[in-house]
């Protein structure tokens, strides 16, 4: 029972489509524009860095209230079933925002909320992997291929991370970490093939020809 609720709670956190609600604020359905995602990199460029900004804070704070929430209380209350709780906690919340119940099952590419989620069960690897995005995206001007990136290497620094002893993770956080990275990847197939074929959209500014 106490799982069931968790993942309700976590679920329906993740569901609030943030993206679709500052569009709507604005007038236009974020669906109808850009990418035809509801993430903060679409929200950015449709409506600009502030809204786009907004958004990123957004999502991935109800990435991260959920399992944070989640954590706390199993921790005070049933120290027995936390880590559990926490593992079951992580997917719930992102499958909201993926497969959204406000959106038909439809949704965003789990980013920013995967960010926020996995930020409360190993903050120091996503730290890190927020930087490589960074790196990447200063490097190329693709949101996606830097999203893909750094949500593959969330995985490798845990795993990294615990070998030196620097933080403290279990064989099925490890894995629930490398399935989340492949979800992440899959949601982002439309733009590896806009990647492969050269029409992905690029933030980085053209040099100009002289
Ligand atoms: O988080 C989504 C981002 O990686 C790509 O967004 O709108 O370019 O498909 P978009």
């Amino acid at each position: 029972m106490p799982y069931l609720v968790t993942i309700l709670i976590c679920y329906l956190c993740g569901s609030i489509p943030f993206g679709l609600i500052l569009s709507r604020i604005h007038g236009i359905d974020i669906r109808q524009h850009g990418s035809g995602n509801i993430g903060a990199t679409n929200v950015l460029r449709t409506l600009g860095k502030k809204w786009g900004y907004s958004c990123f804070i957004l999502d991935f704070l109800k990435g991260l209230i959920p399992v944070l929430m989640i954590h706390f209380y199993f921790t005070k209350n049933h120290p027995e079933l936390a880590n559990t709780a926490t593992i079951i906690a992580l997917p719930a919340t992102i499958s909201g925002h993926i497969f959204s119940i406000f959106l038909n099952f439809k949704g965003g590419k789990g980013v920013a909320t995967g960010a926020g989620a996995v930020m409360a069960l190993c903050p120091p690897a996503v730290i890190l992997a927020l930087t490589v995005w960074f790196l990447c995206f200063k490097a190329s001007g693709y949101v996606s291929l830097a999203s893909i990136i750094a949500a593959i290497t969330v995985p490798i620094f845990a795993i990294l991370l615990n070998k030196i002893n620097f933080i403290e993770t279990n064989p099925a956080q490890i894995s629930l970490l490398i399935i989340l990275a492949l979800l992440v990847t899959y949601m982002h197939k439309a733009n590896i093939k806009r990647l492969c074929n050269g029409t992905e959209s690029c933030f980085k500014k053209k040099e100009k020809k002289s």
